[in-house]
């Protein structure tokens, strides 16, 4: 008993002073672990005779118990002290000024891309896509653009390699192709935007390679030049939000319209500066027309029933335009200050007026 007693008082010395988790499991373990000095005792029980046993194991069994029950205090007396402790180390500091967040900005070309896509579904226009890699059928001869025309040079064009057929595929030059593909699957009335990635052999700077167009196609029955101007006019008073846009169309040609027309927008430039709306200036900002006869038939749509109209222009054009941005190659540059500096916010949402009538 008092060898007992003593070992207990050793024990409980111990767990009240040990100083962290650690030395506190080693404690444990000297003491209840396998080879613990409690359960050899426990293991000793078995040499002793019957009435002995019963009494030794019952004090055993006490103070094995209340070592449990103490341990697991201290333990949870030494987690305290350690929370605590960083607790006081990490005291948050609540005027400290916050820490700016970086935030994405929409290029200006998905700015105006969108814009446009708004503009004329609300027009009601629906998109039409098609592929960046064109057949010389949909890209020229479908347009009324036949070998040696002359208008090939217009569109200095990258070829693929041919392959086994002799045929090159090219990187569309324009997106008209998209014209083509739904007039050929799709039955009139058509009315289609088809916005999109073109290109051209062609670097300076007021030229890339590679660029953005929309297109735009209306076929019905009694559809005029007059309803183009309209549609035009209309778009370009929402677009650069000017009442009174300053247009003129003035004749032009292209093989897959006709009459064809270049539509000017009136501007002044000083220096380096270009203001659209205002001034005696003209600037080039899309070409249209009648759809060529030919090209219906190519598609075979009956050109004695159905005629309409087609446009294209240029977003990049119409954005440094709009947002006054003077260099095109700064468009694909990555600049990230220059993201910064003409870039929208996510939130901002196109200017539409309600300027439709
Ligand atoms: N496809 C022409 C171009 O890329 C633009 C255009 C489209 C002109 C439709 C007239 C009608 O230059």
């Amino acid at each position: 008993m008092t060898d007992l007693e003593s070992l207990r008082k050793a024990l409980l010395n111990e767990i009240d002073v040990v100083k962290n988790l650690e030395d506190l499991e080693r404690l444990r373990i000297s003491a209840l672990g396998k080879k613990g000095k409690i359960t050899e005792l426990m293991k000793g029980l078995t040499k002793l005779e019957p009435e002995e046993r019963r009494n030794q194991g019952a004090s055993l069994n006490a103070l094995k118990e209340e070592v449990i029950q103490i341990i697991a205090e201290r333990s949870r007396f030494l987690s305290d002290l350690t929370l605590n402790a960083r607790l006081l180390e990490e005291r948050l500091d609540m005027t400290l000024p916050v820490r700016p967040e970086m935030e994405g900005r929409v290029h200006p070309i998905s700015q105006t891309m969108n814009e446009l896509l708004q503009i004329f579904s609300s027009m009601g226009f629906s998109v039409a896509e098609g592929p960046d890699i064109e057949d010389d059928f949909h890209n020229f001869a479908a347009l009324n653009i036949p070998p040696e025309h002359p208008a090939r040079q217009m569109h200095d064009t990258f070829y693929f390699p041919p392959d086994s057929s002799g045929e090159r595929r090219l990187l569309r030059t324009h997106t008209s192709p998209v014209q083509i593909r739904t007039m050929q699957v799709a039955e009139p009335p058509i009315r289609i935007i088809a916005p999109g990635r073109t290109y051209r052999r062609d670097s300076d700077i007021t030229h890339t390679p590679m660029f953005h167009q929309i297109e735009g196609l209306l076929i019905d029955k009694s559809t005029h030049m007059g309803h183009l101007k309209g549609c035009l006019f209309d778009f370009c008073r929402t677009f650069f939000e000017l009442d009174d846009v300053p247009l003129r169309f003035r004749p032009s040609f292209f093989p897959f319209t006709e009459p064809s027309a270049e539509v000017d927008i009136g501007c002044t430039r000083k220096k380096d500066e270009l203001r659209v709306g205002i001034g005696s200036g003209w600037l080039e900002i899309l070409g249209c027309g009648m759809v060529h006869p030919k090209v219906l038939e190519h598609c075979g749509i009956d050109s004695n029933i159905y005629q309409g109209f087609a446009f294209g222009l240029g977003v990049e054009r119409v954005a440094m335009l709009k947002y006054g941005i003077s260099d095109l190659r700064t468009f694909f540059e990555s600049d990230l200050r220059w993201l910064r500096h003409y870039g929208f916010l996510s939130l901002d949402v196109p200017t539409l007026s309600g300027k439709l009538s």
